[in-house]
């Protein structure tokens, strides 16, 4: 299986609606998750996180702080940071 790209942070940036696409990182991986927007439990506030990190929203959303959370976020892979 070939590598994921590399992409700046600057590209990932450029990704913040849902015309342009919702990307978001986590640790030093890049998600494309526009597909799973609609999907979320929490509803729109997942759009606050796009073009950058999870993390501060994870901490302040502890619900997030489970495994099923993370095998979700892992089908959305796009890259590397
Ligand atoms: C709930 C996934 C980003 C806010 C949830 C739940 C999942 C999920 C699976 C349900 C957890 C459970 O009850 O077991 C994700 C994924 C995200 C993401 C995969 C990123 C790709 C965010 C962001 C925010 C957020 C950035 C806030 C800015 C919430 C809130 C809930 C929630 C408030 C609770 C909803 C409720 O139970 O009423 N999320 N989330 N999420 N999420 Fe997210």
């Amino acid at each position: 299986k070939a590598p994921l790209p590399v992409f700046s942070q600057a590209e990932v940036t450029k990704h913040r609606s849902l015309e342009d696409g919702v990307w978001v990182t986590y640790k030093d991986s890049v998600y494309d998750i526009t597909e799973f927007v609609s999907m979320h439990p929490g509803g729109d506030k997942i759009l606050l996180a796009a073009g950058g990190a999870l993390e501060p929203f994870w901490a302040l959303y502890a619900v997030h702080n489970q495994e099923h959370v993370l095998e979700i976020l892992s089908e959305y892979k796009v890259g590397e940071l």
